[in-house]
């Protein structure tokens, strides 16, 4: 990608809604606008109230391109909730003639017809990714373009979103006066960020851990292998300490930010902290450990729950990760988090924020999603990115999942 290209990007969260413009040129990312307003109309992903998100999307558009200066020509909107799947499934088909090369369009219709057997009319496929292939049921290759056979089966993951948020996000979109979006589920944008290339290789676990989601995604030999969503977040540790401290959420949220740890062997046991009275009130004094018993059982339950997830649902077994843990999301900045998902996955964890060559006011996990939508965009018609987003004709999508196995 030669040319200058400005392209926008929208994350609707739980706890705020972010856009970002971002100048492209050369392959180089340089976000010129940044926007950000509280989102009070998303609940657990998912949005809740139409106007709300609409007015919430509006606030940080309108930061945004104040800021840039310029009219962006492509946007790209992140998708949230735990509807969002992961399936995994078959095509075959009869290679027609003797002797006749298998060619783009018979890996086309494998694709289409694994991607008609798996999605319910009440889904929406977000993206595809091809996994593998099998020439007359005994040849294995990622590449089956050029070879001679009488039968291709192929294996497929297919992405998908609920129609109904997914045409919410898009109501609200359009009554922002915004056109012509692309969607990408949030856990797909937050691994454009995230992941190098070693631990797409090697196989790295991904935990975006928001508000009130918890996103997975898999890695393992070069491909995407598995994406899920968990229905928590770090809002749930802060709703314990408002309960736990008989104070208000506002309070509980800056307690947790100022003095919260999700392990209790990494704090001083004489370290004292003062919680301020609720209207009037007067102020009292807690130990920093009783602060980090109320934490380290959710942020516990968190990675406990997201571990569950992907063995449950995940075909990579956890002891063919090779490179580890990749921690981010907001609720990645408190500490002892990555200590704790090392211990409950048995993997080395490390924080992912963002792309490097991005502005330092973004260089933070809570940003990955729409960092990740930018990445995305500016990938997707680029080489090594195993994903690919569906969108257009059937010969659109066959064309860019042809471009892919090229590039594999
Ligand atoms: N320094 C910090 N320490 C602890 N928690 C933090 C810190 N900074 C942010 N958080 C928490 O991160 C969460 C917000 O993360 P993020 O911005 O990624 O969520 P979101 O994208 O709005 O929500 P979701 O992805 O769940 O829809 C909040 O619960 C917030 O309290
Ligand atoms: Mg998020």
């Amino acid at each position: 990608m030669g040319k200058k290209d400005i392209i926008a990007a929208i994350d609707i969260g739980s706890s705020k809604v972010v856009a970002l413009i971002a100048m492209i040129e050369g392959g180089e990312i340089n976000i010129v606008g940044i926007g950000q307003h509280p989102s009070t109309g998303v609940t657990k992903g998912q949005i809740i109230n139409i106007d709300k998100t609409t007015s919430d999307i509006q606030e940080a558009m309108n930061s945004a391109t104040l800021m840039a200066g310029v009219k962006f020509t492509r946007l790209y909107v992140g998708i949230g909730g735990c509807h969002i799947e992961t399936i995994t499934s078959k095509g075959m088909v009869s290679i027609k003639g003797d002797n006749i090369p298998i060619s783009k369009e018979d890996v086309g219709r494998v694709i289409e017809q694994a991607k008609t057997i798996a999605t319910p009319t009440d889904r929406e496929v977000s993206h595809i990714i091809p996994q593998e292939f099998k020439v007359n049921e005994e040849i294995e290759t990622n590449d089956p373009i050029g070879m001679t056979g009488f039968r291709l089966e192929g294996k497929i993951k297919i992405i998908t979103s609920s129609s109904y948020s997914v045409q919410n996000i898009k109501r609200c979109i359009e009554k922002s006066h915004l056109k012509n979006a692309i969607y990408v589920v949030n856990p797909i944008a937050s691994a454009c960020a995230t992941f190098d290339e070693n631990e797409k290789k090697m196989g790295a676990i991904m935990l975006d851990i928001g508000a009130e989601t918890t996103s997975i995604v898999i890695y393992e030999k070069g491909n995407l292998r598995y994406v899920g969503v968990v229905e928590i977040g770090g809002e749930f540790i802060t709703k314990d300490i408002a309960y736990g401290l008989n104070t208000t959420r506002e309070n509980a949220e800056n307690f947790k930010i100022n003095y919260g740890c999700a392990r209790l062997d990494m704090v001083d046991d004489n370290e004292i902290i003062e919680v301020p009275g609720v209207s009037g009130r007067a102020p009292r004094k807690i130990s920093k450990q009783e602060f980090i018993q109320i934490i380290e059982p959710r942020a516990r339950e968190i990675l406990e729950l997201a571990y569950a997830k992907v063995i449950k649902e995940s075909d990579v077994p956890v002891d063919r990760i090779g490179a580890g843990l990749i921690l981010t999301g907001g609720t990645a900045d408190l500490p002892g988090i990555p200590e704790l998902g090392e211990d409950i996955f048995n993997l080395r964890g490390r924080i992912g924020m963002g792309v490097s060559g991005i502005g330092e006011n973004i260089y933070d996990p809570a940003f990955s999603t729409s960092v990740g939508l930018i990445k995305y965009a500016v990938t997707e018609g680029g080489t090594s990115e195993s994903v690919r987003k569906v969108s257009g004709s059937q010969e659109g999508w066959i064309k860019r999942i042809f471009d892919w196995l090229k590039d594999i």
